[in-house]
């Protein structure tokens, strides 16, 4: 089915409830094809709320969600064909070996044998794990968990990424890898929207980020448009960073942005 659309995600005043308390509230936002987007907020703020709902893995009370042209909830089998998932918890089968499980993921996406085992070694290659894909899962670090997790979401070749919290577990030369290699499927026309509740995450690896709090969207810009505004006196951007930055001194954190 040819689909052409102008955004890669849309949301239009999606509102998800769980019993009394609002989660997403009345979230507009459009990301463009090829961004590489973070949603920056606090925990519990509703960032992997909205990122299910991308998914079709959690249905909003109200409003309309857009992916790659196709509707999250008419066609969720259609979504999840086109996009890759890393969820914040991901489950892998720790009993497998991790090229067990990778083989086993591009099976469930009817990849070609060899396509699969050649994509399998370059990501493996390409974050650092060879040498391990043949010990189980289980005795692997979180980190290398997770790299595991990135490299599913990878594997079939998706147009668009939904990462969650995807960078928490790595060490700092692992999540250089990882940016490096999202700004390298960016040149290949390649979304990313990623959650994040470290501003310096946000910072480093997002074209454009989107604050939210308390389930809605507060800001949305570019590093130096966001700076901007938090400098803004009685800027409830202040207070965000603040939560982000754990430091009380409001001005150093801004201080710190700015430089
Ligand atoms: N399945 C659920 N049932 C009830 N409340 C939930 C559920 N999932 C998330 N929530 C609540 O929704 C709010 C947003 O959660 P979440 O989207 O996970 O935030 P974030 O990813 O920004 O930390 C939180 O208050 C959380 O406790
Ligand atoms: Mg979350």
């Amino acid at each position: 089915m040819a689909n052409s659309y102008t955004y890669a995600v849309e949301l239009k005043g999606v509102t998800k409830r769980y019993s009394e308390l609002t989660a997403v509230n009345n979230l507009n936002l459009n990301i463009g094809k090829g961004e590489i987007f973070g949603l920056l907020g606090p925990n519990g703020s509703g960032k992997s709320t909205t990122l299910k709902m991308l998914m079709g893995l959690v249905q909003p009370e109200e409003g309309n969600i857009q992916v790659l042209g196709r509707d999250a909830k008419q066609d969720p089998v259609g979504v999840k064909r086109l996009v890759g998932y890393a969820p914040e918890s991901p489950r892998l089968y720790e009993f497998l070996t991790g090229i067990e499980f990778l083989d086993f993921i591009g099976d469930i996406y009817g990849m070609q044998p060899e396509e699969k085992s050649s994509r399998i070694n370059e990501y493996l290659k390409g974050l650092q794990l060879d040498g391990r894909e043949g010990d189980m899962i289980s005795s692997y670090s979180e980190g290398m968990k997770q790299k595991i997790a990135l490299i599913s979401a990878f594997l079939h070749k998706p147009k668009l990424l939904i990462l969650d919290e995807p960078l928490n577990a790595l060490d700092p030369r692992s999540a250089r890898i990882v940016k490096d290699f999202l700004h390298g499927l960016k040149q290949q026309g390649i979304t990313t929207i990623m959650s994040t509740h470290i501003l310096e995450i946000a910072q480093a690896v997002c074209d454009r980020i989107g604050i939210m709090y308390q389930g809605k969207l507060l800001a949305l810009g570019n590093m130096e448009e966001l700076r901007g505004m938090a400098s803004l006196p009685d800027s409830a951007l202040e207070d965000i960073f603040l939560k982000l930055t754990g430091t009380s001194d409001v001005k150093a954190v801004v201080e710190e942005l700015v430089k």
